[in-house]
């Protein structure tokens, strides 16, 4: 399990979302319940669980970028860095995205090119001076680890960039950002097996300074890079703990019969 230097980055307590029904009178969809969880800097927490079970709900809830869905109820907290992500009046829901950054499973890149792919966030932050940018370029493109491929054309499109070298924008892309959540939603489902080996190479190298959160469909996947797996079923948590645990001694039945495909 964990070690004592990895404090708690993130922490779910007795949090649920349910979304509002279009019709009228019918009772809203809860998708999460009850969930509580904490996640730890410095590690790399795999969650998993067949579809509609609420890893999607799950990430966007600690960002709040469900908070565009005007059909989201949540109830409970969840606290960053020990600071509830709801209940605080003065929440910055701007910074909060910032700090909890996000990449999706299509790896959509800004018509732009490579360089102000990673570049334009932070200039809009007003980090405008040359060298701070072309420093920050450089870090994000070396922790995620495209630096070598592309430093040689910062100017060209992003878009001709392979699905997997975008991907990797994508994440150098949050690393520009200075977040120190980064949150992947089934990052390598479009990806082929060398980039998604590439994606995975880079999660694990960078947990020496962030804290990970990938929802992957590939359980393979969540037992190779994750340090601690949560498994969800139908909005619930239904076992969560140290990866190698999880892949060889569920405690649960529903843990063991997804891990082994037997259903999902
Ligand atoms: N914006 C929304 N409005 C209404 N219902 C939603 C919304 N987003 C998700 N849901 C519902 O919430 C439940 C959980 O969905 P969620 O996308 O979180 O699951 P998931 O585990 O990410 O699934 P998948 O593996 O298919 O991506 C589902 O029943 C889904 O239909
Ligand atoms: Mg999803």
């Amino acid at each position: 399990m964990k070690d004592d230097l990895s404090p708690v980055k993130i922490e779910f307590v007795n949090f649920g979302v349910s979304y509002r029904s279009e019709k009228a009178g019918s009772p809203p969809l809860s998708a999460l319940e009850n969930v509580a969880l904490k996640v730890y800097d410095k590690r790399i927490l795999s969650v998993i669980g067949p579809s509609r079970s609420g890893k999607t709900s799950l990430l966007r809830s600690i960002n709040r970028l469900n908070d565009l869905h005007a059909s989201f109820e949540h109830s409970g907290e969840i606290f960053i860095d020990g600071a509830p992500v709801y209940g605080g009046a003065d929440t910055d829901v701007t910074e909060l995205r910032r700090k909890a950054g996000m990449v999706f499973a299509r790896p959509v890149v800004l018509p732009l090119s490579i360089y102000e792919n990673i570049a334009y966030g932070p200039r809009l932050m007003g980090r405008s001076s040359k060298s701070e940018l072309d420093a920050t370029v450089e870090t994000a493109l070396k922790d995620a680890y495209l630096w070598e491929e592309v430093k040689d054309r910062l100017g060209s499109p992003a878009a001709a960039l392979s699905g997997g070298q975008r991907q990797r924008l994508c994440i150098a892309r949050v690393l520009g950002m200075r977040s120190g959540i980064i949150m992947l939603d089934e990052p390598t489902s479009a990806l082929d097996p060398v980039s998604t080996a590439k994606i995975e190479e880079t999660l694990t190298a960078l947990k020496n300074k962030y804290c990970v959160i990938l929802v992957t469909n590939n359980v393979k996947q969540a037992a190779r890079v994750g340090d601690e797996t949560a498994f969800f079923l139908m909005g619930k948590l239904i076992e969560y703990g140290d990866t190698a645990k999880i892949f060889t001694t569920p405690r649960d039945e529903r843990t063991e019969n997804y891990i082994t495909g037997r259903f999902g």
